[in-house]
């Protein structure tokens, strides 16, 4: 479709394979739908008992109503409330910590925190600079309260809106609704500066790191997992020799499923769930559009 090759992507991004759900019909809400049903079937949770579910998204099914909702009348949780948190690639950092909130408070019991991203929705195939990276995923956790000290422990969140020029959508919004010129443009996909947005994410992941261990008293050696957004390897290999983190304890699954924007950071937990202990200390950490960036501690609860 574009004039790339297999070298470019393979060493300019670490991305070998994206999924994207071709299936006419299908939407994020489909995804999410799958990551829902998953999770009551694993924790043995009936629908009902859901509080509220929070979907971190920028490829939303409809402007409105947000996509928790349509989740949510899936999934036949029908004693929930949902809404979307739109904070691109951070969003499933931004998800988690405010679905933990909820948690603390005590006003709730069971809380579902998804990511989910159907990129190829919102990806021009004919740009090389971003068709090559961004895929379609989720993932998700649900939220239980726990006495045990395991869970979030602590998360530091940032939003600049001046980098909103390097990473958006032109049009589609309040600002620029659609028109057949913007159709024809084609400024309903993703745009990206892709150079000073790798720059700004190596700095704004590890300066985040580095604050939040120091704000709990730890060094990279206290961290069992570094579990980083999933937009390019070079940038995943800069943030860990920054940190001066051993690669063999950082989730990369880049490879597999290229950018999936919200979902990169759910995906990784699901594909080392298998290898995480009760008690491991993950730092998780993204960057995305806005710009909005943060890193968060979480000890695994089982
Ligand atoms: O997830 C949200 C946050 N997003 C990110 O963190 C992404 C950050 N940025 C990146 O990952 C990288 O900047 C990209 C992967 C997007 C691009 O890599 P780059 O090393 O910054 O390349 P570049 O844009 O500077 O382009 C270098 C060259 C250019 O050619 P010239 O001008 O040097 O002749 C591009 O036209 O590579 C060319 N190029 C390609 N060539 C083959 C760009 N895309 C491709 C491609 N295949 N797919």
């Amino acid at each position: 479709m574009v004039d790339t090759t297999d070298e470019w992507i393979t060493t300019r991004t670490g991305i070998k394979e994206r999924r994207i759900l071709r299936t006419p019909g299908k939407a994020t809400s489909d995804m999410g739908l799958e990551v829902v049903r998953q999770l009551l079937e694993k924790t043995g949770t009936k629908p009902e008992e859901i509080d509220l579910l929070i979907c971190a998204t920028v490829t939303p099914d409809t402007t409105f109503p947000d996509t928790a909702n349509t989740i949510l009348d899936k999934a036949g949780a029908k004693n929930a409330f949902g809404f979307d948190i739109n904070a691109a690639c951070s969003g499933f950092l931004f998800a988690l910590t405010t679905g933990a909130k909820f948690i603390e408070s005590g006003m709730y019991k069971k809380v579902i925190v998804i990511g989910a991203d159907k990129m190829s929705a919102i990806v021009d195939y004919s740009d090389r600079s971003t068709c090559i990276i961004f895929g379609d995923g989720a993932g998700g956790v649900l939220l239980e309260p726990n006495t045990e000290g395991n869970g979030v422990i602590d998360a530091i969140l940032k939003s600049d809106g001046s980098g909103r020029e390097f990473l958006h959508m032109k049009a589609g919004g309040s600002l620029k609704p659609a028109t057949p010129e913007t159709v024809a443009n084609k400024e309903h996909f993703v745009f990206q500066d892709g150079k000073p947005v790798f720059k700004a994410a190596v700095t704004g992941m590890v300066t985040t790191v580095n604050q939040v261990l120091a704000r709990n008293n730890m060094t990279t050696e206290d961290i069992d997992w570094l579990v980083p957004h999933q937009a390019n390897m070079r940038i995943i290999n800069s943030v860990g020799d920054m940190l001066d983190f051993p690669m063999d304890k950082v989730m990369v699954n880049i490879h597999k499923y290229g950018n999936t924007t919200a979902g990169t950071l759910p995906l990784c937990l699901w594909e080392y769930e298998s290898q995480l202990k009760k008690g491991d200390n993950l730092m998780l950490t993204a960057f995305g559009g806005g710009f909005t960036w943060g890193s968060l501690y979480l000890k695994w609860a089982y």
